[in-house]
């Protein structure tokens, strides 16, 4: 069928192929490397050294991480993405903050109980899978919002990426295996065969060619942010609505805005770390995390004892209960961003802390405030300073599962990040109420959380993962491995994570976390559950002479820099 796909323009091809900047057919992981200019560090090899090129010609660490966003929308369906949202938090080489919310939003047709049936049961497989479960996609504004920051015109950063959609690239044995565990959804939820889905099995060294893909690219590269939210772009997006139970409506799209915001930033052991706020809960968390266990003689007794896990697991409990009462878009509710961060609050929050002993979640719940598993991370740094930090999803891996018919991309199924009913659990088994209940136009809550850090005004670390709830304790904990542990970036992401997020009651621990560890931890109270993996951190370290950047090595992940 694609064969008979015309594409709508002619692309020369500049980029690809043998001898050229990327070689799509040939190409390698690195896990970790040192550079003297400018560093990237994201999901896919392929992206990573586009952006690696886009700043070697000329471009910044704003050019480089549009050009990654565009690059992985096509070379890593799961989580990059066009159809989906994100955050970008960046410190610019002229010591200003930029922070760009470009979440999605919940269609203007939306209402508090959509999700629920006539007896108020809650149908998680509509806020999951397909059209319904798909909120008003954010991160082309998100993108046209960066461009200002960045030094080269759109049509560069785009061309990479129309070229991998029409020429395709080859995958990796992780792509095959994941495309092929989800062909069932796939056709489940189209009626027409996308380009993920195939007769036989996908195996490592197949190429993935997505011509519908590559002429929605070639629309946003000719009409800029119009040619997705306006135009041809949007009718297929309220047609593929139609063909089901969508709700998005041209309306919906047309007035898409990403907002610009102030970042959350708080000092830890003479670093300044620069977090995102809500609708993003990341910020925060990690705050309140690192916060409560900072200057505690538990995290002085080092890596991987007893007494600092516990400590980290029990800061990690109190915060995720907070996220659940408190937490929401902060246009629709009032966020009680400064009493959460207060150090008397964080200090009363640890007060019944016993050490040796599991708190029990129950007896935690939320503080009172008296004030008025896909998504992907892009950390980025340039020769001129800049630090961009860039967490975007399409929220569960190929979000809705459904793509859009003629424009080639996966719809988010971002809704279910919504609290869908009081007290049920999202797919990440997160709770909320109303400060995250569903509202049109409302930002659904998320817990994504880029960063970037200072250490004397100076930049020192860029950071972010994947991993729904999981996203500010893998960034926590990989922060406190520098901080308090001595590591270096490599060791920093990749060491055996642990999760507690309130509710459920128990910590979610990688396979390689260490026996003795964990019964010295059972025999605190806990209960320990084994998950296959948390999170894929990307970071960069930047020292006096050199910048040292690492790709977490538990996926496909790969640095490029020069
Ligand atoms: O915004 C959020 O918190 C979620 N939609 C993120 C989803 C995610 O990280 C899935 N990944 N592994």
């Amino acid at each position: 069928m694609y064969a008979a796909l015309q594409l709508n323009a002619q692309t020369t091809s500049s980029w690809l192929g043998a001898g050229k900047p990327v070689d799509p057919y040939h190409y390698t992981q690195v896990k970790h490397d040192f550079f003297k200019n400018a560093a990237v560090s994201c999901a896919h090899p392929l992206a990573s050294m586009i952006g690696a090129q886009m700043m070697k010609q000329g471009g910044n660490a704003f050019d480089a991480g549009i050009a990654v966003q565009l690059a992985l929308a096509v070379v890593y369906p799961a989580a990059g993405n066009i159809g989906g949202g994100g955050f970008l938090i960046a410190k610019k080489a002229n010591n200003k903050f930029l922070a760009i919310d470009y979440r999605e939003v919940a269609p203007g047709k939306a209402t508090q109980n959509m999700y629920l049936d006539k007896d108020g049961n809650a149908q998680l497989d509509l806020s999951q899978n397909g059209r319904l479960a798909s909120g008003v996609p954010g991160t082309i504004a998100g993108l046209f919002a960066t461009l200002p920051s960045a030094k080269l015109n759109f049509k560069t950063l785009i061309q990479p990426a129309i070229e991998l959609a029409s020429k395709g690239y080859v995958i990796t044995e992780r792509e095959a295996n994941s495309l092929n565990s989800n062909q069932k959804a796939f056709i489940k939820n189209n009626n027409f065969a996308p380009a993920f889905v195939k007769t036989q099995t996908w195996k490592a060294g197949d190429t993935l060619i997505q011509p519908e893909l590559a002429n929605t690219l070639i629309r946003i590269r000719d009409q800029g942010a119009k040619g997705f939210y306006e135009g041809e772009t949007a009718k297929l997006i309220v047609d593929e609505m139609r063909k089901g139970n969508g709700i998005i409506s041209l309306e919906d799209l047309k007035n898409y805005k990403a907002k610009f915001r102030d970042p959350l930033s708080f000092n830890y052991n003479g670093y300044t770390i620069y977090g995102f706020p809500p609708p993003s809960s990341g910020g925060i968390l990690l705050l309140q995390m690192m916060k409560m266990v900072e200057n505690s003689k538990e995290i002085k007794k080092g890596f991987q004892t007893p007494e600092s896990t516990q400590i980290m697991i029990e800061a990690e409990r109190r915060a995720y209960a907070d996220r659940a009462e408190h937490l929401g878009d902060p246009d629709f509710w009032k966020v009680p961003l400064k009493g959460l961060s207060s150090n008397s609050y964080l200090v009363n929050r640890m007060s019944n802390f016993t050490p040796g002993k599991a708190s029990k979640s129950v007896d935690i719940g939320a503080g009172t405030i008296k004030e008025s598993e896909q998504t992907t991370h892009i950390s980025i740094y340039d020769k001129e300073g800049n630090m961009v930090s860039i967490t975007t999803t399409l929220n569960g891996g190929y979000g809705a599962k459904t793509v859009v018919q003629g424009a080639g991309f996966l719809l988010n199924n971002e809704m279910d990040d919504f609290s869908v009913k009081p007290g049920v659990a999202n797919m990440f088994g997160a709770v909320g109420g109303e400060a995250n209940a569903i509202q049109a136009g409302k930002r659904m809550l998320s817990s994504m959380c880029p960063v970037v850090v200072t250490k004397n005004g100076k930049p020192a670390i860029v950071v972010g993962t994947p991993g729904g709830t999981t996203i500010p304790t893998s960034v926590y904990q990989a922060l406190i491995n520098v901080f308090e542990f001595g590591m270096n970036t490599d060791n920093a992401i990749n060491q055996p994570k642990f999760h507690h997020q309130h509710l459920p009651d128990e910590v979610f621990i990688e396979p390689s976390f260490p026996e003795a560890l964990k019964s010295s931890l059972i025999s605190m109270g806990y209960k320990l559950t084994n998950r296959a993996s948390i999170g894929k951190t990307e970071m960069i370290q930047i020292h006096k002479d050199k910048i040292e950047v690492a790709a977490d090595r538990r996926g496909d992940d790969s640095v490029a820099g020069f």
